[in-house]
């Protein structure tokens, strides 16, 4: 098939890209910076590059900002888009970005994938389009709820455009969770989510080993051992994308999340031997502990995902269960071994150096 996948040069899309073209599909993947869409074709193997077409636009724009010419060279070409393009921000200041390239992004992208005669649409939204609800359904939700932030609000409200959509062209959903890195690598080419979490915490551990006996005090973190914490590899996504492609039903959403996910003192567990940072030490987010200088700033910078580790959201699976079987896939099972070799691919990355 001839794909568009926006977003290609993100975490998600780069991994997806690559998996699609193994499939012998023929890419077109939208890129806004030159130097980013050239790095993304060199990551491709030399057999592949004839398979990919490097088109340059911005989702924000009405028809994607494409160039006359690179419009001809899509037009009635492609059979299914892949809309992964957004804006990944928790914080209130920059919610006209996030509603101008989630939401506006979103309309201008379902345009421009009806206009050049694509039949499929497959629109990456997340898990946490529920809000502050915790109990999750794989179904569209009613935007006049509480939503945690921005983020939330806008990629529910990309749900309900693209399923304004639907009787234009097949359009499927699929909602990730916290995706982390590819569970037989690690790589994870991201600061999102976790990778927050694990930045700050190398953070922590630099400032308080400048202290002399450092190691025999501990570094508290607010959060509840309880609670779970719904990551997902993103090659687990990537299969329930690749999947969506041919078997998806129309109109349907799809949970790419992980059906018995870690609580968080598995997920510190994991953390601290990765790290080793062994006296880092879970306490309560309501205890009344008072925090000392280098934990406040650590907190500090946490501060906007207090919500994610204080409840556990359930996101029932049944229908990517369903659309994973088509496929003879199963669904995913993550022991503590498999997360931590994912978190361990951390270390890898250039911005621990
Ligand atoms: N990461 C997660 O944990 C997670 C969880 C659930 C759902 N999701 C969803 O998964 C999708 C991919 O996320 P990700 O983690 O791969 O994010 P990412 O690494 O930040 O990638 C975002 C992509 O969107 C592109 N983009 C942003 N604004 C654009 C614009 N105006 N025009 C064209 N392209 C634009 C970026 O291009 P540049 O490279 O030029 O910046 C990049 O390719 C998103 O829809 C996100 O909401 C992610």
């Amino acid at each position: 098939m001839n794909i568009l996948v926006t977003g290609a040069t993100g975490f998600l899309g780069k991994k997806l890209s690559q998996d699609l073209v193994n499939e012998g599909h023929t890419l077109f993947l939208l890129a806004r910076n030159e130097q980013k869409a050239s790095q993304l074709l060199q990551s491709f193997a030399d057999k592949d590059k004839s398979k990919i077409h490097m088109v340059m636009g911005d989702v924000s724009k009405p028809g994607l900002g494409l160039t006359q010419q690179d419009l001809q060279r899509v037009q009635h070409k492609i059979d299914a888009v892949y809309h992964l393009a957004a804006y990944l921000s928790f914080d209130p200041a920059h919610k006209s970005q996030t509603f101008m390239v989630n939401v506006d992004g979103t309309k201008n992208t379902l345009l421009f994938a009806e206009g050049i005669g694509a039949s499929r649409f497959i629109y990456v939204s997340t898990a946490y389009t529920v809000g502050k609800e915790v109990a999750g359904k794989e179904e569209l939700y009613n935007p006049k709820r509480s939503f945690v932030n921005h983020y939330e609000e806008s990629k529910c409200l990309a749900e309900h455009l693209v399923v304004s959509h639907s009787d234009k062209m097949e359009v499927v959903i699929v909602r990730p969770s916290i995706i982390i890195g590819d569970s037989r690598t690690g790589e994870a080419d991201t600061n999102f989510g976790l990778y927050g979490l694990l930045k700050g915490l190398c953070v922590l551990k630099r400032r308080a080993s400048r202290t002399a006996g450092w190691q025999n005090q501990k570094y508290r973190i607010r959060l509840d051992v309880n609670v779970q914490t719904n990551l997902v590899p993103v090659d687990y996504v990537t299969s329930v994308l690749v999947a969506a492609l041919t078997h998806a039903q129309n109109k349907t959403i799809y949970h790419a999340s992980n059906p018995a996910p870690p609580t968080q003192e598995l997920v510190i567990e994991c953390i601290k031997e990765v790290l080793d940072f062994p006296n880092l030490q879970a306490i309560p987010y309501e205890s009344g502990e008072s925090l000392s200088e280098e934990e406040k700033v650590f907190h500090a910078s946490m501060g906007i995902f207090k919500e994610y580790f204080t409840r556990t959201l359930h996101f029932p699976t049944d229908n990517t269960r369903d659309l994973l079987r088509k496929v003879n896939r199963s669904e995913l099972e993550m022991n503590k071994a498999l997360l931590t070799s994912i978190i361990r691919g951390y270390q890898k990355q250039p911005v621990l150096t």
